[in-house]
């Protein structure tokens, strides 16, 4: 749709954000819809959050993402934010919705719907996270209130740990740590329906490099990366491989971004624009 007095604006803050996908998911997205908007990226940095918000509230830019390094810094700008958000004290969705600016967390439920549109629902099964840092929060938080059982490794244990005692302030379910030696996770993988790697092993430029020897991986599962670059990584090519179910990063991309849109828009997002907007781009390959 052609720019006019009535396009709406919306944007990914971030610094760096040069490189973000978002603009490319989400005008594709309003494109399809023929919605009068347009997406693109600031730079912001740290010290310039607050008059960035200002701004947004003053110009009435519509909808925000926000990346690293201010999904916390924001929400003290906020005037509500959703219970993922609060649990995790991380923002990534803002709706500046009639003079009120709301945040959300869709991290989480972007992994979940990843999982479940490709025929993977965690209900009832028990999932293995690999790492313990801020996406594996997000997806962990999300995955267990559906899943069975939880368990998380981390090279640094101390990290699942933390992650395991804030969740199970919060939920009553099984859930417990290890570290993500081979032998840790050869053991935990036998008792595991669904694999999340939440690590940023075997992203571009180690494109060879897995958590995971492929001997260990076993055809009853399911396994989903979070790297999106290369969209296919050796983990999923391994499970592939074996025969196990497999979801790439770029699905969670995609059902993140899809969860923003319907934030902002109340309409039900073009995930199959989305996805072929991003593999246009060749990511990763
Ligand atoms: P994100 O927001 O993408 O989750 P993060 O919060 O920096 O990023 O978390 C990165 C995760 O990848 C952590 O679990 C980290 O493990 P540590 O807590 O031990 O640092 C994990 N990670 C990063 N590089 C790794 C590597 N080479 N081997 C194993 N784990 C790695």
């Amino acid at each position: 749709m052609a720019i006019s007095g009535k396009t709406r604006i919306y944007a990914v803050i971030g610094d760096p954000v040069e490189h973000s996908l978002s603009p490319v998911i989400q005008n594709a997205a309003f494109n399809a819809l023929n919605i009068n908007g347009v997406y693109t990226a600031f730079r912001v940095k740290s010290s310039d959050v607050a008059t960035a918000l200002s701004g947004i509230r003053a110009l009435g830019v519509l909808g925000l993402n926000v990346t690293m390094p201010h999904k916390e810094a924001v929400i003290s700008y906020l005037d509500w934010i959703d219970e993922p958000a609060k649990f995790l004290n991380s923002v990534n969705t803002i709706h500046n919705k009639d003079g009120k600016m709301l945040g959300y967390s869709t991290d989480g439920i972007g992994a979940l719907r990843a999982l479940r549109e490709n025929g993977a629902a965690p209900c009832g099964k028990k999932v293995l996270i690999l790492g313990a840092g801020g996406a594996a929060r997000a997806i962990a938080y999300s995955l267990i209130q559906e899943a069975d059982e939880l368990v998380v490794l981390n090279r640094t244990v101390s990290e699942a740990e933390k992650l395991s005692e804030i969740l199970k302030r919060k939920f009553n379910k099984k859930i417990s740590t290890g570290s993500l030696s081979p032998e840790v996770i050869k053991e935990k993988i036998k008792n595991t329906d669904i694999l999340l790697n939440t690590t940023s092993v075997g992203m571009t430029p180690n494109i060879n490099q897995s958590v995971i020897t492929p001997d260990i991986l076993k055809t009853d599962l399911t396994v989903m990366d979070i790297v999106y670059n290369p969209c296919e990584t050796q983990l999923i090519k391994d499970a592939k491989a074996v025969g196990a179910r497999v979801v790439n990063g770029i699905e969670m991309l995609i059902y993140q971004g899809a969860a923003a849109f319907e934030i902002w828009t109340g309409q039900q997002a073009p995930v199959q624009v989305m996805r072929e907007a991003i593999l246009e781009q060749n990511v990763g390959v």
